[in-house]
């Protein structure tokens, strides 16, 4: 068995391998887009080959312009291998130390996933590839949207949003309300990083998102007090609710959704058809205030990742 990256020769046969289980996949029309757009690429792609067959293959996500693959897309093996967990676990070790990093790999499932008997399975042997492989953490995460079936949110009367262009402000605000978040990447960054780097990544990862810089927001008290922030952001999907927080002195009094509501009516004016967000199934005052604001939860995110 060759576990190898692919090359441009290989698409044709990169495009009969067919995912038929419940579950999110690189399926050809994604697979060429992508290619084409550069969220793929084919050093980004591994197969497990035998006699010129593709017996089980893997891809890898990324912007066009990162340097690194980020996630995870697909797990596929043919439907002749007896085992599929060991096969899969090995092309993705064999990828994993190509790259020097194990990205998580995130899967999109229909909600209620786990009643449904094909899902599971469908999610259970990749799990357990992806747990040999190093993939060991699991997070589960609601994916909900926004669309102008909703009422327009009202501006609100208690929070003065301004544009702030100097990013160590940003920086500062993003360092306060990392402070006892619930948010399960924030809160695992902070046991390895100093809370300033830690504030530094995350502003940064937000700036290489496709949305506008402009578009961030401050927050503040109508008497100069700072309350938060809100990232109205987009992805290669479309507008997205991006971040937002509310810092810890300010909690606990329903911010959250005047912040929140800044963000959606930022994007209805722009005239979106629909704003997409995810948030941790953890994250319960951020799960509520989604669904206050008129957002439906349509699917799940679960993220299967390395420890660090
Ligand atoms: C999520 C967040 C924005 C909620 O803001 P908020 O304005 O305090 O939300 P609410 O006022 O609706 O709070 C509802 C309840 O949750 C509690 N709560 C809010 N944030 C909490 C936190 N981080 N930890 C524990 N409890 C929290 C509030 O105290 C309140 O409790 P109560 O009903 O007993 O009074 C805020 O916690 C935050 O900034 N977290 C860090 C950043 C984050 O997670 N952003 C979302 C990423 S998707």
């Amino acid at each position: 068995m060759l576990f190898r990256e692919t090359v441009e020769s290989d698409l044709d046969n990169l495009l009969s391998c067919v995912v038929d289980e419940s579950i999110s996949w690189a399926h050809p029309d994604r697979l060429l887009s992508n290619l084409e757009d550069g969220q793929y690429r084919h050093d980004r792609i591994w197969i497990a080959e035998q006699d010129g067959q593709i017996l089980a293959r893997a891809v890898w996500w990324a912007f066009a312009n990162s340097d690194n693959p980020l996630a995870l897309d697909c797990i596929y093996v043919h439907p002749s291998v007896d085992d599929r967990v060991g096969l899969a676990a090995g092309l993705l070790e064999a990828a994993h130390e190509a790259f020097g990093d194990r990205p998580a790999y995130h899967v999109f499932l229909q909600n209620g996933w786990r009643d449904d008997p094909t899902a599971s399975a469908a999610i259970a042997w990749r799990q357990e590839a992806a747990a040999r492989a190093g993939l060991t953490q699991e997070l589960e995460r609601l994916r909900y949207q926004w669309t102008p079936l909703a009422p327009m949110p009202k501006p609100s009367t208690r929070v003065v949003f301004t544009e702030e262009p100097d990013d160590e402000v940003f920086v500062e605000a993003f360092r306060q309300v990392a402070q006892g978040s619930l948010d399960f990447d924030t809160r695992q960054a902070l046991t390895r990083m100093d809370p300033v780097d830690q504030a530094r990544e995350e502003v940064e990862g937000y700036k290489s998102m496709p949305g506008d810089r402009s578009w961030w927001r401050m927050a503040h008290t109508p008497d100069g007090r700072l309350i938060g922030f809100a990232l109205p952001e987009a992805n290669n999907g479309g507008p997205v609710v991006g971040y937002l927080g509310v810092v810890p002195e300010f909690r606990g009094q329903g911010y959250v959704a005047d912040l929140l509501d800044e963000i959606t009516r930022f994007h209805a004016e722009r005239g979106v058809e629909r704003i997409l967000a995810d948030t941790d199934t953890t994250n319960l005052p951020m799960a509520k205030a989604f669904e206050r604001a008129g957002y439906v939860n349509f699917s799940v995110r679960l993220v299967l990742s390395a420890y660090e």
